[in-house]
């Protein structure tokens, strides 16, 4: 049955649902089909695929678990990130291949391969047992990589189809292979992108040249303001809103095995930034950022191009803590831009996706039941820790269905998310449908 699992696995990674761009619109709407069918097949009913304005939505249930027992809705996603810099992949994104333990390809561990979990978890107690535990409604989406537009104006609207008592994500990674954690907060989330625009068209250096602000420098000097010399983001107001760690939650935190080291030696990169008035869990789990993910303008290609562009481009986004509202941030983003602007340029700010900031008790009774199927399963209780990713339908759970939100990921931090060589460990993905197993039979011990 493993190799079985793996093989199907291995065939939905070769879809390039690339959500990102246009191009790969059919290629999403065929990984939507394939897990139609595949659910169908495996005994859940009720399968829709939903269209919406951009990708569709994948719905499946089992009900069957009677007397009284809770439902779970289980959510993933099938889109995935764009390849690029497809050089860098040793084996191409869309053949996944298994090597050194690790099944490489686009989408192994974000999010194809972590959902694809709980189908087999679910097929394998079917087909063992002809019934399930809990009773199960499956939500899956083709959007989360650029946002969850049409998801988070579904799920308000179909609080009676979704209703249920948990919500269960795996698009997360746990702390090493033997060391699972339990996210009980994510990082919500502002983008935008940032035009500055100069002379009416593109200028030849040596004649303007000493007249003409250029504006690839005007934006690296707005941009190079935007963090003040200790790594704080030096957007008025920016912290306003930030939920500040006490005293117990900082000291519980710096318990998380997870440190300066951890850091270096999972990014490679020569030395840590930031405010080091916190540590890198609270950094990253607690406290806002602004990144700058891509600067462009001019010439770019080899050689050399003696020009004054006549625009320059940035994209930003802000990480953002609880309790900071997203189009608040990209307002005060968006002004400070403005303020920031000589007058020698025009500066044009535009949203792309938001996100709140997700937060959750650690007292939910579903949290214990998974620290318990973890436990079972890797050997070692979970840690409690909070991430910095984002995903931006656990809120709209949580606010429209009125349901906790179990986050228990199976991937591991060296899985190359959004970048070239992802992977999913093999042993991970079989781990992971134990464990789901374990969640949903304990969850029915709960009752
Ligand atoms: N799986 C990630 C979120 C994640 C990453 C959670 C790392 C925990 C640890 C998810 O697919 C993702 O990348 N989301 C985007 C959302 C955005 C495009 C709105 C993100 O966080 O950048
Ligand atoms: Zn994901």
């Amino acid at each position: 049955a493993r190799t079985r699992q793996l093989d199907e696995l291995m065939a939905l990674l070769r879809i390039p649902s690339v959500s990102t761009t246009a191009a790969h619109k059919d290629d999403v709407a065929a990984a939507a089909r394939w897990l139609g069918e595949h659910m169908q097949s495996i005994g859940l009913e009720n399968v829709e695929i939903i269209a919406t304005p951009g990708h569709p939505i994948v719905y499946a249930d089992w009900l069957h678990a009677g007397d009284g027992q809770p439902t779970v809705l289980i959510y993933g996603h099938y889109d995935v990130q764009p390849v690029d810099p497809l050089e860098l992949w040793l084996t191409p994104p869309f053949e996944p291949t298994v090597r050194a333990g690790g099944l490489y390809a686009r989408g192994a561990s974000d999010d194809k391969g972590q959902t694809f979990v709980h189908l087999k978890a679910v097929e394998a107690l079917l087909a063992a047992t002809g019934k399930l535990p809990v009773n199960v409604k499956f939500l899956l989406e083709g959007e989360e990589e650029v946002g969850s537009p049409a998801l988070v104006d579904f799920v308000p609207n179909q609080q009676e189809r979704l209703a249920a008592d948990v919500g269960l994500i795996s698009d997360s990674h746990i702390l090493a292979p033997d060391q699972p954690s339990i996210l009980y907060g994510l990082r919500g989330i502002w983008t935008g992108e940032v035009t500055v625009t100069g002379p009416a068209t593109d200028l030849h250096s040596g004649t303007y040249g000493g007249v003409v602000h250029n504006p690839n420098q005007a934006l690296a000097e707005m941009l190079a303001a935007l963090h003040d010399g200790t790594g704080r983001v030096a957007v008025p107001d920016f912290y306003d809103d930030v939920r500040e760690l006490d005293a117990t939650e900082r000291t519980a935190l710096a318990q998380v095995p997870h440190g300066d080291e951890d850091v270096l030696r999972e990014t490679g990169a020569p030395a840590l930034w930031g405010a080091a008035d916190y540590s890198v869990v609270e950094r990253t789990g607690a406290r806002p950022t602004l990144e700058i993910n891509g600067m462009w303008g001019g010439f770019i290609d080899p050689g050399f191009k003696t020009v004054i562009p006549s625009q320059a481009h940035a994209k930003i986004s802000c990480r953002l803590a609880p309790n900071q509202d997203p189009d608040r941030i990209g307002a005060l983003v968006a002004d400070y831009l403005h303020t920031l602007a000589p007058p020698t340029v025009e500066v044009t700010v535009k949203t792309g996706h938001v996100g709140h900031a997700f937060l959750t008790p650690l007292e939910v009774p579903a949290l214990q039941a998974a620290a318990v199927a973890y436990e079972r399963v890797f050997g070692s209780a979970p840690v409690y820790t909070l991430e910095g990713g984002s995903i931006p339908v656990v809120v709209i759970f949580q606010q429209a269905l009125n349901i906790p939100v179990v986050l228990m990921g199976f991937g591991l931090p060296d899985d190359n998310l959004h970048a070239p060589n992802e992977k999913l460990d093999v042993e991970s993905f079989y781990r992971g449908i134990a464990t789901s197993i374990a969640f949903m039979q304990e969850l029915a011990h709960q009752q």
